[in-house]
């Protein structure tokens, strides 16, 4: 090959270019927010009615203050892998407390839920394993998944008779899992964990259950939708950035799960440990949200107050659960959701909207979520405004 000078790269522009052609470019809006859900963006106040900061609790006294304690106690990083000389005894503590919270045998934190998925997914399969996956999946089970090389069945979203259907039909593998959410982030569904259970029982499945948005706002105490289940899936979990109001990550399962993971998952193994701060909020969180009740019921009101508030001007969303605070409206055409979110964020509203690739071609939306922060008449004004763009 010959001499072929230096590439500006200006195939980026160009391809930004491309996506900005057809509505895809994806650009983050720079927030500086007052509270849990007003901020100011382009030199606008707004109300945002996109975040997963479902409790509000990111500016919560208690979590800032556990937070700075876990951090002038313990530091602001943990200054080397876990496995090196990272693993602090403060990460040891809060292992300990989540997985009696959760009712595991043990618990394993981690940076990021990202990190958590596609480590540990890459670690429990392999290509002598077969997954079956739900449709809707978040893109970090799909990537721990492929990095696994494992054997995949695709199965429609939440569709109990296809995922019997699939699983039955498999016959040589090592072993099978059903991989799925348990609240799922982009349509607000639940998934049906127990006839997912009875599936697994009837054909000695393993399963791995994303709680991510479930965490603090379904189940006894908001322990999520698989709390008390008889047979809980063999591996949870469990993010810290959404309802938690922090950052990181746990992964929940038998006694084992803990050590295996310390020699198999690369996301563990090759990265630093957990920063005090986000962990100890998160342990904090959940404290406050298992002994104060009014959290929830607040938030729950909240959400009868939006879906009411939507039907009376004719706004059909998927929500479908009353203790859901996610509540997206089909917009399905890709520029059209772009005027729309510019529409609302002209009224004083921050709606950011979902496009493909995170959501099926077609199906683009406004994916709006309610916080329990958010003053119930703001609710009420929103779904009006919402019906004035619609219209
Ligand atoms: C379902 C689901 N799983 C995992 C993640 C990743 O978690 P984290 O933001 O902690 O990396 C997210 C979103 O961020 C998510 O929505």
């Amino acid at each position: 090959m010959g001499y072929a000078g230096l590439n500006p790269m200006t195939w980026m522009d160009d391809d930004l270019g491309a996506l900005r052609e057809r509505d895809r470019l994806r650009m983050p809006s720079i927030l500086a927010y007052r509270d849990a859900t007003h901020a100011t963006l382009e030199g606008r106040e707004v109300t945002v009615l996109c975040g997963n900061d479902y409790l509000g609790l990111r500016h919560h006294p208690e979590l800032l203050r556990a937070a700075n304690h876990a951090t002038n106690e313990h530091g602001s990083g943990a200054g080397a892998s876990r496995l090196v000389s990272g693993h602090l005894s403060f990460h040891q503590d809060v292992e300990e407390y989540f997985a009696r919270h959760l009712g595991a045998g043990s618990s394993l934190l981690s940076a990021s839920g990202y990190g958590a998925n596609v480590g540990a997914l890459a670690a429990l399969l392999s290509s002598d394993d077969v997954v079956f996956s739900d449709a809707l999946n978040h893109a970090s089970l799909i990537d721990g998944i492929r990095l696994s090389r494992a054997q995949v069945v695709v199965v429609p979203h939440n569709d109990v008779d296809a995922l019997r259907k699939a699983v039955r039909a498999t016959t040589r593998h090592r072993r099978a899992w059903i991989i799925t959410e348990s609240l799922f982030s982009m349509d607000g569904d639940l998934s049906p964990m127990a006839e997912i259970e009875e599936i697994a029982f009837e054909h000695g499945c393993q399963r791995y259950v994303d709680e991510a948005h479930a965490i603090g706002v379904i189940g006894p105490e908001g322990r999520g939708l698989c709390h008390g289940m008889a047979n809980p899936p063999d591996v949870r979990m469990i993010g810290f950035g959404k309802a938690l109001g922090g950052s990181g990550a746990l992964l929940a399962g038998p006694g084992s799960l803990r050590p295996w993971l310390w020699n198999h998952s690369r996301s563990f193994i090759f990265s630093t440990g957990i920063a005090p701060g986000p962990a100890a909020a998160a342990r904090r969180a959940s404290d406050l949200i298992a002994s104060d009740p009014s959290l929830l019921q607040g938030l729950r009101t909240n959400i009868a107050v939006l879906h009411q508030a939507l039907n009376s001007v004719g706004i059909t969303t998927l929500a479908t659960h009353p203790a859901v605070p996610i509540l997206p409206v089909i917009i399905g055409d890709d520029r059209r959701a772009v005027e729309v979110g510019r529409a609302l964020l002209e009224r004083g509203y921050f709606v950011h909207p979902i496009r493909p690739p995170t959501v099926p071609v077609g199906t683009a939306r406004l994916r709006i979520t309610v916080s329990a922060a958010h003053d119930p008449d703001e609710l009420r004004a929103f779904a009006g405004v919402l019906a004035e763009v619609l219209s």
